[in-house]
């Protein structure tokens, strides 16, 4: 499994992290050396996924901190600035101003001493990482529990190490299951438009020999229709106080699938990703996506100028159509209920 720090990691002046945009074909690093420059990483997705985000949010604010001026208030008025738009980079996934809000939470008493608040800043956003793979790794023992030895698994995009800064959700459950000498199969559907699962999951599985088989989005169903599928396991972007939960576009037809053909449907997520605030799916924003993701493959046009597009990132999963959720404290089961 990749190491956390190979994922993301914090540098004396740069957020540093392996560029997801490349994979599978290329491992190379990019190294955001300004906010800015991370703004943009985080929306061209070089860093994604909910539990990431929130992680490079953390250490965003780190770099932040690190270039603003050492006059108190400048200091405090850059940083807050920065955070925001850190905040702002992406809407759906909640973890991202969660990651935000724990780095400057470390400064809170400090803002007059700089020096102090920099590196109380820069603590907390290595803490906030640290602790994020070990809610992973809770995630994975609970979830394993769930599934039998030789499971045939779906899962969708990518809810591993790589969209967790270590370990993953849904992966770490599938991880764990194999760590503990189980034979999972892990379908994997493609998830078009930018192949999170084709490109990113099937990468990890493979890294760490586990079966799997990549499979285009629409084929899906027919593994059900067949009974190939005997549990679903997917990540989360924002669970609503009601447990409505969004995640990556096309989970929300799983989980019908998965409901039709009564095979148990899991959402695998730390509590980062709950919002309480939130008090249902109607009320979560949802990303929409530049008309290029879907109007070529490779470079090539695949869709005619004249054709209006729709590229919504994530939907909403019904909580009804919910088995458990798995968070880092253990399996939550219908109804939810996280309002307080
Ligand atoms: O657009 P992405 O790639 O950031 O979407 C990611 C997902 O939808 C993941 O399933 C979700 O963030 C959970 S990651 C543990």
């Amino acid at each position: 499994m990749i190491a956390p720090t190979d994922i993301i990691r914090l540098e004396a002046q740069a957020v540093v992290m392996l560029d997801q945009t490349r994979l599978p074909g290329q491992r190379v690093e990019r190294v955001c050396a300004t906010v800015s420059e991370l703004v943009v990483a985080i929306q061209e997705l070089a860093v994604r996924g909910a539990p990431a985000l929130g992680v490079a949010g953390a250490m965003g604010v780190a770099l932040a901190a690190s270039h603003a001026p050492a006059q108190p208030e400048q200091f405090r008025r850059t940083v807050l600035a920065e955070a925001a738009a850190l905040a702002a980079a992406r809407p759906t996934a909640i973890n991202l101003s969660v990651g935000v809000e724990a780095a400057l939470a470390a400064a809170a008493e400090q803002w007059s001493t700089p020096v102090a608040a920099r590196r109380a800043i820069a603590q907390a956003a290595q803490a906030f990482h640290v602790a994020e793979v070990r809610r992973c790794e809770a995630i994975g023992r609970h979830g394993a529990a769930l599934f039998a030895a030789d499971a045939r698994i779906c899962t969708i995009c990518n809810a591993g190490a790589l969209a967790t800064g270590g370990y993953g959700t849904a992966l770490g459950v599938i991880r764990r299951l194999h760590e503990e000498g189980l034979s999972p199969m892990v379908w994997v559907p493609e998830t078009r438009p930018l192949l999170q699962g084709a490109r990113l999951t099937a990468w990890e599985l493979a890294q760490d020999g586990i079966a799997h088989q990549v499979i285009p989005d629409g084929a899906i169903a027919s593994r059900f229709g067949l009974g190939l599928i005997d549990g679903v396991v997917v990540g989360a972007d924002r669970i609503a106080a009601n447990g409505d939960t969004a995640n990556k576009v096309g989970t929300y037809g799983l989980a019908i699938m998965a409901r039709h053909h009564g095979v148990p449907f899991y959402v695998a997520a730390p509590r980062t990703t709950i919002d309480p605030g939130t008090p249902a799916g109607a009320a979560i924003p949802i990303e929409e996506r530049p008309r290029a993701e879907v109007a070529g493959v490779a470079g090539r046009l695949t869709v005619a100028d004249e054709s209006p597009i729709v590229n919504p990132a994530f939907d909403v999963t019904p909580a009804a159509l919910i088995d458990a959720i798995i968070t880092e404290d253990g399996v939550l089961r219908a109804p939810f209920d996280f309002s307080v």
